[in-house]
């Protein structure tokens, strides 16, 4: 075996050399332990002594000229795309894929859903008012005097317009019952789900935007009995039929008589009276001890505000009341801090 043929064979080779089985082949026939190159080694002390070293170098000049080969051959190899396409036209059919996250509703979102539905499930419609409204429809149309302090600059976000006109983001929902009022004649059963603004530091219990349910009914002969009745179905299905409800006497200028409505504690039921201490030696958390939580501030509707929209208030009664939602679905689901709704914390939201 000279190494002038081997040289020959080489070339013819090469030019073969065109998938990885046939390098690996090549590799195989020349470098492997019983290889031709290492036949050629072995074959050195059979030789003349002077010709040993000359031999020598030979061998090992083909050496790194086939490994040279070897490395040339696999990057174009490695460059080429494979010849067979995978099954699946080259995607990994078999690979896990990417997973839609679904979404869900805000339990803002859904608490709204379910309050709104309980009174539309009563005969209510649902009717929404822009957040920019009039000082108008917010405050005077409402009854609520000039010098009363929630028309402060302090108390509520006015917007830069002419003093005739004068535009702000609503403190309350109660703007859209002159709106509806202005616009439709009774019989009325109006829901009104929305945001409200108010320049409150924000804490544990208080922010500068949230949302309310407003309702009103106005048609002749509507009595504050149908008040109770309303909001005693709206209670027990939201919080339970055996919750408790209470008519506590307050005031606002846009209702006469006015009434803030409390539900027996949905922590200790109400058993637990200011006196009375829990095991812990602790007042109940939720209510203070005083063994009921305000949920929603309510009335008949004023003669003057019905003089303001065009209804002769000897004619027409009606009764109207305002809810907090983010207040009832803190204590529906016992959060008890009002500023984890809008931090978009997933692992707060996730929960509901
Ligand atoms: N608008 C009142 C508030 O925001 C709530 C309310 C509405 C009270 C309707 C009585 C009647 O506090």
């Amino acid at each position: 075996m000279d190494i002038y043929s081997i040289r020959t064979q080489i070339e013819l080779e090469v030019n073969q050399l065109n998938s990885r089985e046939a390098l690996e082949a090549f590799r195989n026939k020349y470098l492997a332990r019983k290889g031709i190159i290492s036949q050629l080694t072995g074959s050195i002390p059979s030789l003349a002594v002077e010709e040993r070293a000359a031999f020598g170098k030979e061998v090992n000049l083909l050496k790194s000229q086939i490994l040279a080969i070897i490395a040339e051959k696999e990057k174009t190899l490695a460059a080429e795309k494979p010849s067979t396409p995978a099954p699946g036209g080259g995607i990994d059919i078999g690979m896990p894929g990417i997973a839609q996250e679904i979404g869900r509703l805000h339990p803002i979102t859904q608490t709204i859903d379910e309050i709104t539905s309980i009174f539309v499930q009563m005969g209510f419609s649902v009717v929404e008012g822009p957040e920019i409204e009039t000082e108008y429809n917010n405050f005077t149309g409402l009854n609520i005097p000039l010098d009363h302090p929630s028309r402060d600059a302090f108390d509520t976000f006015y917007i830069k317009s002419p003093a005739k006109n004068r535009l702000l983001l609503r403190s309350h929902t109660s703007p859209v019952q002159i709106r509806v009022m202005k616009s439709r004649r009774p019989p009325l059963a109006i829901i009104v789900p929305g945001r409200v603004y108010r320049p409150d530091a924000v804490d544990a219990s208080h922010l500068f935007m949230f949302h309310q349910i407003e309702g009103f009914m106005v048609d002749e002969g509507i009595r504050f009995s149908d008040l109770k009745g309303v909001l005693e179905v709206f209670a027990k299905a939201v919080f339970g039929k055996e919750i408790k409800m209470r008519f506590r006497p307050h005031f606002f200028p846009f209702t006469e008589p006015s009434a803030e409505v409390d539900i027996s504690c949905i922590i200790c039921q109400g058993r637990q009276l200011s006196d009375v201490l829990t095991s812990q030696g602790k007042r109940c958390s939720v209510c203070g001890g005083k063994g009921w939580l305000e949920i929603l501030g309510s009335g008949m509707i004023h003669p003057n505000v019905f003089k303001h929209v065009g209804y002769d208030p000897t004619k027409y009664t009606g009764f109207a009341f305002g809810m907090g939602i983010e207040r009832i679905a803190m204590l529906k689901y016992g959060i008890s801090d009002i500023r984890l709704f809008f931090e978009n914390d997933l692992r707060f939201l996730r929960q509901f």
